[in-house]
């Protein structure tokens, strides 16, 4: 998988649409192709791919134009001919019912378009939540050379002297309003004032995560995470990605050899160092899956608990992304890290971990914002995996977000049964509800008609809110934003649709949460519990939901579809 393009097909000969004559289809792609204006000289180059995710329902990508040209650029410069293609878009916050259900059909649009089309290597620029990991399943699973682009992050605004980022502060003054502290005036200034420039969330939300868990897994430009969206360096990383691109074809070097079991355990300690977001488990699980890889939840453990915790970004420190690129980036963390890392894994640079980090590094780190091994933030890793008789195959908590006072806790089930459920009661005075209480939600899993959305963290109810209860156990299937915060148990598997065990908690039930023993238990007898009958999941009469609802996986596997993962034998079949 090395060796050098030489006589093998390459650029617009890649590929040929099939007319029963090779000659004259490459003739009349030229000829077509020629209609653009290219010059035959140039036709007769290496082709990269240049997969663009710009869309008017995606205010992340908004700069992507300018970080397109500059892709080119780099292209050009390096001898090849780039050629941009469209792909679906997804922007977090437009999506309905949530974007998770859109990624696994924008990896697949993406996985076509790369196998379809003729192109040597691609480069995969995106950046909101969800396409990151949709560009990436895509990318491996076509089987391409690939590397990243990523958007970058927001910078910061201000507001009354405060500053201001999307979106942890979305739902601190969202919170502050609900509580009566914020008044409606000052609501619609602040919404004008939480997302001000191009790029992507600007705290240590999925984004960030994905962003940073990438550069670990050696798929995006090693220190090109972090840089903000509208720094002239995404740019100049714009443009060496467009030359890195070329030397990817020339190599062929592809994902599998990048994406490896070392790799993902690389990514899975930088997650855990940079207290990321839960999402970026699902994801992690679902590229990995592509590669045959599997993500034990059990090793997830392992790795969280030998793994500190070393940025102090939002949402549970001060700092934002535009503080970490300024204290070192991805590359300080890196370092910090090294003896727990491998460091023969392969990045999209052609150089190895090692030699990344062998290299002297005179930019002076922000210990602030960057903590160095010997002096964390915290011990252990921000994520843990649960298990128990309410989550047979896993769940996940967010342990650096939450209140540790809660971690050893039982409680009485307060149950609502569907998302609709939640917003009709939630905030009813006469909900029979105390801070004691364990807020559970059903159906609002992968197998739900809701998709799996960020519903899991449940509002505390406006009466105990405004009381100044600020943080309750709160259980469901659902996802959270990796912008929130709390005591918050989520992706409980099997989720509820499909019958499992939280698709029959009752209002009354005692639920015990215990973060040392990685347990998460109904105390119901199970002769009570098979007694009770969960009715199942209706099934969508056509199109993608139909599809979605045939193929989803539960959290356990990535929530990716059945027939895309790599059977562990390489024989297409699904694991
Ligand atoms: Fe795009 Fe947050 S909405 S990253």
């Amino acid at each position: 998988m090395t060796e050098p393009v030489g006589t093998a097909p390459h650029g617009l000969s890649l590929g040929l649409t099939n007319y029963g004559d090779p000659d004259f289809a490459l003739y009349l792609r030229r000829s077509f192709a020629r209609s653009m204006g290219y010059s035959t000289e140039l036709l007769a180059k290496p082709v990269i791919g240049i997969a663009d995710t710009r869309s008017g329902f995606n205010n992340c990508h908004r700069h992507f134009p300018e970080l397109i040209d500059a892709v080119k650029r780099g292209v050009l410069a390096a001898g090849g001919l780039p050629l941009v293609f469209p792909t679906i878009s997804l922007g977090e916050v437009f999506l309905t019912p949530t974007s998770l259900m859109f990624r696994n059909l924008m990896a697949m649009d993406t996985e076509e378009m790369i196998r379809a089309q003729p192109m040597d290597a691609v480069v995969l620029v995106g950046g909101c939540d969800k396409t990151v990991p949709a560009q990436l399943m895509g990318a491996i699973s076509a089987g391409r050379p690939a590397i990243g682009l990523v958007a970058g992050p927001m910078l910061t605004s201000r507001w009354q002297g405060e500053r201001l980022g999307a979106c942890t502060d979305c739902r601190r003054f969202w919170a502050k309003f609900r509580a009566g502290e914020v008044t409606p005036a000052e609501i619609g200034e602040i919404e004008g004032n939480l997302a001000t420039t191009a790029g992507t969330c600007g705290v240590m939300g999925t984004a960030s995560t994905m962003a940073s868990v990438v550069e670990a897994l050696g798929m995006i430009l090693p220190g090109s995470a972090a840089i903000p969206a509208v720094h002239a360096d995404r740019l100049r990383a714009a443009e060496a990605t467009g030359r890195a691109a070329m030397r990817l074809a020339q190599t062929r070097l592809t994902p599998d050899r990048i994406v490896t079991p070392h790799a993902v355990e690389n990514a899975l300690r930088v997650l855990m160092a940079i207290g990321g977001s839960t999402n970026a488990v699902l994801h992690l699980t679902a590229i990995a899956g592509r590669a045959g890889i599997e993500i034990d939840l059990k090793r997830l453990n392992e790795v969280s608990d030998s793994t500190p915790v070393l940025v102090d970004l939002k949402p549970t420190g001060p700092h934002y992304m535009e503080d970490l690129f300024a204290a070192g980036g991805i590359g300080a963390v890196l370092r910090e890290l090294k003896p727990l890392l491998h460091l023969d894994c392969l990045s999209v640079a052609g150089e190895s971990l090692g030699e990344r980090l062998a290299a002297p590094v005179e930019r002076r780190v922000d210990r602030e914002v960057v903590r160095p091994l010997a002096e964390p933030l915290q011990p252990v890793g921000g994520l843990v995996a649960l298990f128990g008789s309410l989550a047979p195959k896993g769940a996940i908590f967010k342990r650096s977000a939450a209140d540790p006072k809660l971690f050893e806790k039982e409680g009485r089930a307060v149950v609502f049964t569907s998302l609709e459920d939640l917003s009709a009661r939630i905030d009813d005075p006469g909900l029979d509800v105390t801070p004691d209480d364990f807020l559970v939600l059903q159906n609002a899993g992968p197998l739900s008609a809701s998709g799996m959305p960020e519903a899991g963290y449940l509002p505390i109810p406006s009466k105990l809110a405004r009381a100044g209860v600020k943080d309750m156990v709160r259980i469901s299937d659902a996802r959270m934003s990796g912008t929130a915060y709390g005591s918050i148990v989520l992706h409980v598997t099997p989720d509820s649709a499909s019958g499992g065990p939280l698709a029959k908690v009752k209002n009354g039930d005692r639920l015990r949460l215990s973060v040392k023993e990685r347990r998460i238990d109904l105390l119901v007898p199970p002769d009570e519990l098979a007694r009770r009958k969960a009715p199942p999941a209706p099934m969508p009469e056509r199109g993608y939901a139909r599809l979605y609802r045939r193929e989803i996986l539960q959290a356990d596997r990535g929530c990716d579809f059945d027939f895309l993962r790599k059977h562990p034998l390489g024989d297409g079949r699904a694991s």
